[in-house]
């Protein structure tokens, strides 16, 4: 049965973890995978998260099974988050939401719905992209194609190249966003350029599927869901993948959800039952814990107040971060002028060395980052900045 089957090649991202732990170097550093780790170089364990995992521990509450689109507080959470409080979707009914694993999970089932009422559609994302972003279309038996998003030459936006290629793709082309903190790039678009696309995606009639999972790691909380309130203010109907996996650094617990915009309260209804669905088909409902530890967080004045604080600490040290590598490569004299890292947003430095360059960071330092040269700055603290910068000055000479 297995005698044919072929060695898959390493996942370009969480492959890199699987090399990083067997790497005996004592000095090794993991700049590959999105994750945030703090100054002592740990994955935090929030206190907000630590309050109300006490209160769950006491309550001794049984296990059973979660309705299939999960824990309705948690949903409604996701939704006044994405959407604000005020929002008029919300009132009228046409926001379905459902708890997924994790951000990915919310892809997976976002495109498993999309291939049952769009079977032929061409499905695009960005040029560069997530990794996983095209795989997992594919894997859901999508056609993929990219749309240039990423200059350079500026290390900007290329957004006259994204305009043309949405306008060329056949209409009905679902379109793969990043709401804030693009993957692996840091550069996001403009007020301006969102209303442009928007335009754009309305006139050739496609399908926005904005992925948001770094909410809060850009400007703010409020700030970083600008791009979903804009699209909900459209009137388009849309799909909104979204993450607690980083803004919670509750990784292993896959704590996301799946949203989309109806037309109406009776649509809603007949969509959440077809969702529900493809979950029950692939994952019947989804686990308790981080939903609701996320639920009981958010829905609670106190330890919400906590968790802000504390997301924002996380973005300022990163922010710090990424000026410190910036003084340090230009103090070492660098071949290249890294100032554009001060400007990306999120946890990624998409840095501009080569493959070639990532892997004699690997070999002869230690140090991993993505073959595209994406960098994780949320995993830089003062003890690794001196052996990372002085590696990627020494590889770039
Ligand atoms: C990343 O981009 O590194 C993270 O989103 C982790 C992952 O699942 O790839």
């Amino acid at each position: 049965l297995f005698s044919a089957v072929e060695m898959a090649p390493r996942d370009p991202i969480l492959g890199l973890n699987e090399a990083f732990i067997a790497d005996t170097r004592s000095n090794k550093v993991n700049l590959g995978v999105g994750v945030y780790f703090n100054e002592e170089g740990r994955i935090p364990l929030l206190r907000a998260v630590q309050e109300a995992e006490k209160v769950r521990l006491q309550a001794a509450a049984p296990r059973g099974y979660l309705p299939i689109e999960g824990i309705a507080a948690y949903d409604s959470a996701v939704q006044k988050l994405l959407f604000g409080s005020d929002s008029e979707l919300l009132a009228a009914g046409r926001v379905v939401t459902t708890q997924a694993l994790g951000g990915t999970g919310a892809l997976k089932t976002g495109a498993d719905f999309l291939k049952r009422l769009l079977p032929d559609a061409t499905v695009a994302i960005s040029n560069p992209s997530w990794e996983n972003h095209r795989a997992l279309f594919e894997s859901a038996g999508f056609n993929v194609e990219n749309y240039p998003y990423y200059d350079a030459a500026s290390n900007g936006s290329d957004i006259k190249g994204m305009l043309e290629k949405l306008n060329s793709l056949p209409a009905r082309s679902i379109i793969v966003l990043h709401a804030c903190c693009h993957n692996p790039t840091g550069v996001d678009l403009s007020n301006d350029e969102w209303k442009q696309v928007l335009e754009v995606l309305q006139a050739r009639d496609h399908v926005p599927f904005l992925d948001i999972a770094y909410q809060g790691f850009g400007d703010g909380i409020y700030e970083d869901a600008e791009a979903v309130r804009l699209f909900a203010a459209s009137g388009m109907n849309f799909f909104v993948s979204s993450s607690f996996s980083k803004s919670f650094s509750l990784y292993g617990e896959r704590v996301g959800a799946l949203s989309l915009v109806t037309a109406s309260r009776e649509e809603s209804a007949r969509v959440l039952s077809q969702v529900k669905r493809v979950i029950r088909t692939n994952y019947s409902n989804p686990p308790t814990h981080g939903a609701t530890v996320v639920a009981s967080v958010l829905n609670s004045d106190e330890l919400r107040a906590m968790w802000e604080a504390e997301l924002g600490e996380m973005r300022q040290r990163i922010r710090d971060m990424r000026i410190s590598m910036v003084d340090k490569l230009a103090a070492l004299g660098a071949a290249r002028d890294f100032s554009f890292v001060k400007q990306q947003r999120g946890m990624f430095s998409y840095s501009g060395l080569t493959a070639d360059q990532v892997e004699r960071m690997r070999a002869e330092f230690g140090i991993y980052a993505v073959g595209s040269g994406r960098i994780c700055v949320a995993a830089l603290n003062n003890g690794n900045l001196d052996v990372v910068t002085q590696a990627i000055a020494e590889v770039i000479r």
